[in-house]
């Protein structure tokens, strides 16, 4: 939308998870109580948030390069304010080094201190600012509602995590988990609704271990009944779930539930049990193949997806065998696959036996070929079936037909009017690429 020439405008980029998609949506619409529209237009921006993410070298490459960028625009608009935050920021030391080499950003705020955002930028009129808690200080309850109006959304249901995966920063930038209060998450759910969303996906490091820290007793199974009954919600969607705390009774409750998606992100990460011992994930292969045959056996349509590392430190030719048998056997309609990644602060870094880069490389295509053979069979199978699918918009590769996804959270593309956009229709898959499943209208 045109904005008129007085009005200040905010441009918010946010890199890796959905945390950090949440965090900078919650930032936007602080800087919104500050008189700032949000705009996708870099170069006429009042304000640029980059909400960070450190959880691979190559992420924070890219964001380096893109505060560089900034350089820039701020030459030609010093009025321009700049605000870096984020895990990148949080991490331990990481703020010095960031500052000398962006003297250039205005604000730097860290992952506990995000709420305090409207402060920084009224401080940063004076000076620049740079604040970091390195811990969380208030409740959690602080932080406002994500953008308004939205289809979808993100609702956070815990921080943090304390599972310290030995390749994994996150626990050391997001602190311990901390559980919210499920009447508070209930009620933005609610809120949220009012304001016309109808699907949300539930967000947590680990969201199966939801209520550990919460008296009297509650846990995720409990908070997911009642979720599920929430008025005017259509679809209720929860990531990511550690295999470790995948109970048989929270499949049991997701099985049951209506607006329970059947499509779980059960990272598996690994293949082999010397390199999940090594990755401290707290399971074997067996383990992790009986919640999958737990998942099969009770959802037997559940779309099943992964995160997978390859050349974590130690990782020989026979463990990376492992990893692909286990993804051979499991079927995942869809995996994120990562070449591992050394970060300073976390136990692994410290391992010895690092993978040459080229063995990491190679192994990476290995597994992003059979993943795409695997995911366009599970696709393939979808073809003359029907599925709900909830319309969220045009598609961006074909602009004359709309997009949205399956209850599985498959991606389906099809010829339809642009007034289904925010309803639920019935779609038979005709077609199907790895990625995409391509059909029609069934009314
Ligand atoms: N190197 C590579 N991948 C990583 N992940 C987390 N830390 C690292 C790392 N150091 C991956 C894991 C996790 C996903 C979000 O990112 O697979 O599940
Ligand atoms: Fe990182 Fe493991 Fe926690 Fe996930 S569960 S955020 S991979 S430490």
């Amino acid at each position: 939308m045109p904005t008129a020439k007085s009005e200040k405008k905010v441009v918010t980029l946010a890199y890796g998870c959905q945390m950090s998609e949440r965090d900078a949506d919650t930032l936007t619409e602080i800087s919104g109580q500050k008189g700032y529209i949000p705009s996708q237009d870099l170069e006429h921006a009042d304000l640029i948030i980059i909400n960070t993410c450190c959880v691979r070298e190559s992420a924070e490459n890219k964001i380096l390069g893109k505060i560089g960028e900034l350089k820039r625009l701020k030459a030609i608009n010093p009025q321009l304010k700049i605000a870096i935050s984020g895990c990148m920021v949080q991490q331990p030391g990481a703020l010095e080094r960031l500052r000398k080499r962006a003297p250039h950003v205005d604000i730097w705020a860290g992952t506990h201190n995000i709420h305090e955002f409207q402060r920084l930028l009224d401080e940063s009129d004076e000076r620049k600012v740079a604040e970091v808690w390195e811990k969380p200080k208030e409740t959690l309850e602080s932080v406002p509602l994500a953008e308004k109006g939205k289809l979808k959304a993100f609702v956070n249901i815990s921080y943090g995590c304390d599972n310290f995966c030995t390749y994994c920063i996150v626990p050391h930038v997001r602190g311990r988990e901390r559980s919210r209060q499920p009447q508070d998450i209930i009620e933005e759910i609610n809120a949220l609704v009012k304001t016309g969303c109808r699907e949300v996906t539930l967000l947590g490091q680990n969201v199966n271990s939801y209520g550990h820290d919460l008296q009297p007793p509650y846990d995720f199974a409990d908070l997911l009944k009642n979720v599920d009954s929430i008025p005017g919600l259509w679809r209720v969607r929860f990531m990511t779930s550690h295999p470790k705390d995948l109970s048989d009774k929270l499949i049991e409750v997701i099985a049951a539930g209506q607006h329970l998606c059947e499509h779980i992100h059960l990272p598996c990460q690994a293949g082999s049990n010397d390199i999940l011992l090594r990755m401290n994930r707290k399971y074997t292969r067996e383990y992790y193949l009986s919640r999958i045959a737990e998942i099969k056996k009770q959802i037997p349509q559940a779309s099943i997806t992964t995160d997978i590392i390859v050349g974590f430190p130690g990782e020989t030719e026979e463990d990376f065998e492992q990893t692909l048998t286990l993804i051979r056997q499991v079927t995942y309609s869809q995996a994120f696959t990562f070449m591992y990644s050394k970060r300073s602060g976390t136990a692994a870094a410290q391992m010895e036996e690092q993978v040459p880069l080229d063995i990491k490389k190679r192994r990476l295509q290995q597994l992003i070929n059979l993943q795409n053979a695997q995911s366009l069979a599970w696709r393939q199978k979808m073809i003359g079936h029907t599925y709900e699918v909830l319309v969220e918009g045009p598609s961006k590769a074909n602009p004359d037909r709309l997009t949205g996804r399956t209850r599985g959270n498959e991606l389906v593309v099809f010829p339809g009017e642009s007034r289904l956009i925010g309803t639920l229709v019935q779609v038979i898959i005709q077609d199907a690429s790895s990625w995409t499943l391509y059909g029609e209208l069934t009314e």
